[in-house]
């Protein structure tokens, strides 16, 4: 591993995952591919930890032509691969992005790979195996495939791509299916960040139906140090379950946020507790998910380093530090119109 082609880079976990392998890895080259959609930024590449070892390429993954000559000129030898369309309520509204470059776009990827047998991590998701029901056992790497989404359907037809490529060609590929992260540079459009920005400009916090969805919170630096481990001792062929071992229901995630934020700004008001407003439920809601992290952690001695409690504390704080971010991507992001597309005729229950 000299010169790693990442995807994706300039969004939420690809950027984490860029600065955690600079710092990690001194020897270590990236060329970073992203197409700075709405979700991708250069606010978000900002002080890398080593700007020479960071080369940034603005183009899309399904351009064929440019992706042949970046692995040529750079000559990438392991290529890990973020880039997506990466929320489920936008998959609802607009799927046929999320057909494009989810599963036309790693399909390019893939058959670029292929011409120089270049190792390949699929950096995929745990909503691939679709809902739980109270009780079930966590997903296994082995459980059926079952998405509920336009968005867990393209990543699991990539999946499938990505194994068809192995078998088929021998290409050298591992997938890692990963739960909710959450962290610093999250855009706020998903749940954590969401609420934190809404709770500190006295707007709304939307919970869908009756907040009592389960997901299985993972800090990003956690999910970039298990992406590492896969890269450096994962087998070929082999595909890893993460996740974080913390699953309370999306209220209460919701309540804690608003008692830390509490806690950091007294004179915050209106309180956030007073924000909270049940609106309508996603359609197809995946009610549970869970993971089961054993096989990461025998084989490779992977497994999470925060608690939720940790971890929420520490993204809040720095959603406090990072202000300037924080109104550079509301500006740059059009993140109005989603707020208006996607909450503006949702209707409030009467929870
Ligand atoms: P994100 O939406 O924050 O970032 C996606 C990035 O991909 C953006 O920078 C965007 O500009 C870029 N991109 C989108 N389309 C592109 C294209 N056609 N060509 C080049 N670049 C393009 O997403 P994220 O939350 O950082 O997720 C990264 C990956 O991790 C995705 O594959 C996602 O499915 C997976 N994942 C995410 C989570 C999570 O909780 N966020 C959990 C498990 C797995
Ligand atoms: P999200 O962050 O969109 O991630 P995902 O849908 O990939 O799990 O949502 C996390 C959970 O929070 C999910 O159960 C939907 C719920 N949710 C709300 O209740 N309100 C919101 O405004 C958002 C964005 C999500």
């Amino acid at each position: 591993m000299k010169n790693l082609l990442v995807t994706g880079g300039a969004g939420f976990i690809g950027c984490n995952f860029v600065r955690y392998l600079l710092e990690q890895e001194p020897a270590v080259r990236v060329v970073n591919l992203d197409a700075l959609t709405y979700a991708g930024s250069l606010e978000n590449l900002r002080n890398l930890p080593d700007e020479s070892r960071h080369v940034f390429v603005k183009g899309d993954i399904c351009d064929r032509t440019l992706v042949d000559t970046l692995l040529r000129d750079h000559q990438i030898d392991t290529i890990v691969h973020f880039a997506a369309e990466s929320h489920v309520d936008r998959s609802i509204h607009s799927p046929g992005a999320f057909v494009q470059t989810n599963i036309v776009g790693t399909f390019t990827m893939l058959d670029a790979a292929r011409a120089g047998n270049i190792r390949f991590h699929h950096v995929s998701t745990d909503e691939v195996f679709g809902s739980l029901h109270s009780g079930d056992p966590a997903f296994t790497e082995t459980t059926a495939y079952d998405p509920s989404s336009p968005y867990s359907a393209s990543k699991a037809a990539s999946d499938h791509l990505v194994r068809a490529y192995a078998r088929t060609y021998g290409l050298p590929v591992t997938i890692s299916n990963c739960s909710n992260n959450y962290g610093p540079y999250q855009f706020p459009e998903k749940l954590i960040p969401l609420m934190i920005l809404n709770a500190l400009e006295g707007q709304p916090l939307p919970v869908y139906g009756d907040g009592m969805q389960i997901r299985d919170w993972l800090y990003v630096t956690d999910h970039c140090a298990a992406i590492h481990a896969i890269l450096k001792r994962g087998q070929p062929g082999e595909t890893y379950n993460i996740g974080g071992d913390n699953q309370p229901p999306n209220i209460e995630i919701v309540r804690t946020i608003g008692s830390i934020l509490t806690e950091l700004r007294p004179a915050l008001h209106p309180q956030p507790a007073t924000l909270i407003k049940f609106v309508a439920d996603r359609p197809g809601h995946d009610r549970r998910y869970a993971m089961n992290i054993s096989k990461i952690n025998r084989d490779l001695g992977w497994q999470p380093s925060r608690t939720l409690a940790a971890g929420l504390r520490e993204t809040i704080q720095w959603y406090l530090d990072h202000a300037d971010w924080l109104t550079a991507i509301k500006q740059q992001q059009g993140l109005s119109n989603w707020m208006q597309t996607n909450y503006a005729t949702r209707e409030q229950t009467k929870q």
